[in-house]
């Protein structure tokens, strides 16, 4: 968890729960994945003008529903179908804490982008260390570093465009409020559960 300066731990009993039920994580978890690759792109539809952005999400849009297809082919190989997609309640809570007005929503957006990617890496780690061998596993274990270097570029892109110092006195507050927000989760078999 050091390098991805989350402060609290998901549970032990998270883990538990997910590992029971594998075909409810994988499902969510290929919903993660899309709404991934639709956050880029409408970071990419927000600020066009922000080349650099435009082009690190125009990217990220493609590793991310390529990622949904590795999930969802493991869904079909266990004989499933994808349910509807639930809100995340986590997120929606990370998002009520994007401030209006720019440079502030631009900045907020990319750290808890930021935040969300180093939430599911710290999550696809515990499970992967969890799991017994096998194609899930092998999942999880293939995905820990992309995520992880798509928080490093969230981060690294608030610094770029919202300035260095008010990028870490923000993150610093957002990281209280993501340890807060997850501590209070129900502990479903969901990523973000
Ligand atoms: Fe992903
Ligand atoms: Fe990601």
């Amino acid at each position: 968890m050091g390098m991805l300066r989350l402060r609290r731990a998901s549970s032990q009993r998270w883990v538990e729960t997910a590992v029971a039920d594998l075909d409810a994580i994988l499902a969510d978890h290929a919903h993660c994945e899309k709404k991934a690759a639709a956050t880029a792109l409408s970071l990419l539809n927000r600020y066009p003008h922000h080349s650099t952005l435009v082009e690190r999400m125009a990217a990220l849009a493609e590793e991310e529903i390529q990622h949904f297809s590795l999930v969802f082919a493991v869904v079909r190989e266990r004989g499933k179908t994808l349910p509807r997609d639930d809100s995340n309640i986590y997120v929606n809570r990370l998002r009520e804490h994007v401030r209006k007005g720019e440079p502030q929503r631009l900045q907020d957006s990319l750290l808890v982008a930021a935040l969300i990617e180093a939430r599911s890496c710290e999550r696809f780690s515990l499970l992967a260390e969890a799991l017994p061998e096998g194609r899930v596993k092998a999942l999880f274990t293939e995905l820990i570093p992309s995520e992880a270097g798509h928080y490093a570029l969230f981060l690294k892109l608030a610094r770029e465009l919202t300035g260095e110092e008010e990028t870490e006195r923000r993150f610093d507050e957002l990281l209280d409020i993501e340890a807060e927000i997850v501590s209070s989760l129900p502990g479903e078999a969901r990523i973000h559960g």
